[in-house]
């Protein structure tokens, strides 16, 4: 049914497709009974709850961040059966992004490429929608599992990098009430100059600031941080080596890639499509194998959340063997449809 109905949207611009797909599923979720039918259908029946950073997930299959960037449709995601939902990139003032098109499917290789240049509504807006959520669901939910929310915090465009640490501190700060966890995100290629603060000293910066506000809180909350699939080994050695001393909670491993090799899309295709971000199938082994080596190297000390061309049963059971302890799923969800928590999870 889901191919039908995705042969039919994949004629249409992919980022109209997104908001038209999650606005068509938002009215349906206002009334109640079929709100019910959605979740009875697309939850699954058997799910394995897993602990992780202190936290209780429903089940370990979240939607990585970038796909409900200003928290819009946390009620429609949670009745697809997502245990958690990492809402942003969000960065301190509201911005547009890059000009569009700037989200492109590559069918032949089961990926999209995207250069969206984290276009939010800002931090401030995001966090009053999340405590409105958050108020909701207090009142409805008594013995439910929770919809688990990341944040994953960035900063803008026209913020330079070394002034980059108060932009993820406001962010910090704003949504420190209103989410569980946060991923603090240095890797995606789209914001001109992001990825250099995944080098040593900067990352320490803004990492160490983070913290010292995070241990001075009551109760803090874990702290991630979001790598490149692009790192060589020795960067990742460093990463592993910053997370340990800054006691970081866990990485996410990982985001997408400016790689173009081995994919089947022909190179015009390519050349006409331009800059961006490849996620999806051809993500699949590169990430996995960075599970794997952080796993690895840290002894198993440092958890790690698994994302990169996760679209089967599978797939998921290959970054949990690598040592991942959830996985997230993005690009899978685009082609293989709503269905896709209740396929893995009935497998798990
Ligand atoms: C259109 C699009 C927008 C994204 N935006 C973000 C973002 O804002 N922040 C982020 O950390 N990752 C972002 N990502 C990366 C995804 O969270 C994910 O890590 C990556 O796509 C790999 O997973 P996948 O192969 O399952 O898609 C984005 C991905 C896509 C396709």
């Amino acid at each position: 049914m889901y191919s039908l109905i995705r042969s039919i949207l994949f004629r249409f611009p992919t980022e109209t497709v997104h908001y038209f797909s999650m606005n068509c599923l938002q009215l349906a979720c206002s009334v109640p009974a079929l709100r019910r039918w959605i979740t009875r259908h697309f939850s699954a029946r058997r799910t394995k709850p897993m602990e992780a950073f202190g936290l209780r997930f429903k089940n370990q299959v979240g939607l990585a961040a970038g796909f409900d960037k200003n928290a819009r449709w946390l009620r429609e995601l949670e009745a697809l059966g997502f245990g958690a939902v990492e809402i942003g990139t969000v960065t301190p003032k509201a911005q547009d992004g890059n000009e569009k098109p700037r989200l492109f499917r590559l069918p032949k290789d089961k990926a999209l490429i995207n250069r969206m240049g984290f276009n939010n509504e800002g931090v401030k807006v995001v966090a009053e929608r999340l405590r409105r959520w958050k108020i909701a669901q207090e009142n409805v939910r008594q013995h439910k599992a929770r919809l688990i929310i990341g944040g994953n915090i960035g900063k803008n465009k026209i913020t330079p990098n070394e002034e980059a640490w108060k932009d993820y501190e406001t962010c910090f700060r704003e949504l420190f009430d209103v989410v569980d966890y946060f991923v603090v995100n240095v890797s995606s290629p789209n914001t001109p100059g992001l990825r250099a603060l995944q080098e040593k000293d900067a990352l320490h910066k803004i990492l160490s600031h983070l913290q010292a506000i995070n241990q001075q809180q009551p109760k803090p909350k874990p702290l991630l941080l979001k790598i490149a699939p692009d790192l060589t080994a020795s960067q990742i050695d460093d990463v592993i080596d910053l997370a340990l001393e800054v006691q970081l909670d866990g990485l996410v491993a990982t985001n997408t890639t400016i790689s173009r090799s081995n994919l089947l899309t022909n190179q015009d295709e390519l050349k006409a499509i331009g800059a961006g971000g490849l996620s999806g199938a051809p993500l699949r082994e590169r990430s996995t194998e960075i599970v794997q080596y952080i796993h690895r190297r840290s002894g198993g000390n440092i958890p790690v959340i698994a994302s990169g061309g996760i679209f089967t049963a599978e797939d998921a059971k290959e970054k949990l063997a690598a040592g991942a302890v959830l996985i997230q799923v993005w690009t899978g969800f685009i082609y293989v449809g709503p269905g896709i928590t209740r396929k893995i999870c009935s497998e798990l």
